[in-house]
């Protein structure tokens, strides 16, 4: 182990995390009563300029008003590039206080963006005397955000979690998309021909790299590592396929824009019991091993190392909270 320890950020489950544009009263009531472990109120990009105003008014009264127990609350404000960001951190902070667990920071770009946020929410906190500290998201959706992922995830301690926005990063990196988060049959390989002469085609994953680059800087800086939007919600199999290849790469969790993502999400990040019963074996036979003095043992046949006592930690742990949350 390097002596350089990394700090995990406050554990939350994070498997779903439910979109919902601020600018519909009768979405914010429905999000309420959903089974999202985090919910994210949106003021971005769901939200047309005209509706910026009415949409932060919402926001404020369903943060007071509904009953959002068992939930962590967001909210995604605008970008630092527009004026409208500032009413909404000052506004929401000030007219619902103690009411969110975390802000969602768009287009994240340098560490000066969330330090000019952390500044903000900072002076926010000690005026309104309030104890609870807010948290940080980070949207990874640009180009610039992307080559800067590094000194972003080590930006303050308030973040909590790195995001994929694959759409903005689509845009800015110019890729060529068709369904959000979905895949492009462009990308793929011809395998050789075998003997009759045929070949197959076999797709790729496009966004395998900065979906990947995206964990190891979220995971060196202990941050959670979230997989952003899938288009299509009409269709849960291309969703569960994307949820199942970003939970495989190390993610927590996944973005759903519409409700009926919510259980998918949260089906495809929590480990099956068959997987947390092989994971409480392996603690039980490490457990075993150590008392004999050994560093390995073998269980059904493989190798188990210390290396497996801390995957099965994590996986037991993750089993826990899912329980707590009931
Ligand atoms: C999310 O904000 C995205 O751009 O995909
Ligand atoms: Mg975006």
């Amino acid at each position: 182990m390097s002596f350089h320890i990394v700090e995990q950020a406050q554990a939350r489950l994070n498997r779903s995390e439910l979109a919902v544009p601020g600018s519909n009263p009768s979405f914010l009531e429905k999000a309420a009563q959903s089974k999202a472990d985090v919910v994210f109120l949106d003021l971005e990009d769901a939200v047309a300029p005209d509706d910026k105003e009415p949409a932060r008014k919402n926001i404020i009264q369903a943060l007071n008003d509904l009953d959002w127990s068992g939930k962590t609350m967001s909210i995604r404000i605008n970008g630092l590039d527009t004026h409208y960001m500032y009413r909404d951190v000052v506004d929401i902070l000030e007219q619902a206080p103690g009411k969110l667990d975390l802000i969602m920071i768009p287009k994240a770009g340098t560490a000066s963006d969330v330090y000019a946020l952390d500044m903000l929410v900072t002076q926010i906190e000690d005026a309104t005397k309030v104890e609870k500290r807010i948290g940080f998201e980070l949207i990874i959706e640009t180009a610039l955000g992307m080559m800067n992922v590094d000194e972003l995830a080590g930006a303050s301690p308030r973040l909590e979690s790195l995001h994929f926005g694959v759409a903005d990063y689509a845009a800015s990196t110019k890729a060529k998309t068709t369904v959000i988060g979905g895949p492009n049959a462009d990308y793929h390989v011809l395998t050789d021909p075998d003997d009759a002469g045929n070949r197959e085609v076999h797709w790729g994953d496009m966004w395998h790299y900065p979906i990947a680059r995206m964990v190891v800087a979220a995971r060196a800086h202990g941050l959670r590592p979230i997989d952003g939007p899938f288009g299509d919600f009409s269709d849960p199999d291309g969703f569960r396929a994307q949820a199942l290849r970003a939970a495989t790469l190390g993610c927590e969790g996944k973005w759903a824009i519409h409700p009926s993502q919510v259980d998918l999400a949260n089906e495809c990040f929590s480990p099956t019991d068959a997987e947390v019963e092989k994971a409480q074996r392996i603690l039980d036979a490490m457990e075993e091993a150590v008392k004999e003095g050994k560093g390995a043992v073998a269980l059904d046949g493989r190798l188990i190392d210390i290396a497996s006592i801390k995957q099965a930690e994590v996986m037991v742990k993750k089993a826990e909270q899912i329980k707590a949350a009931g």
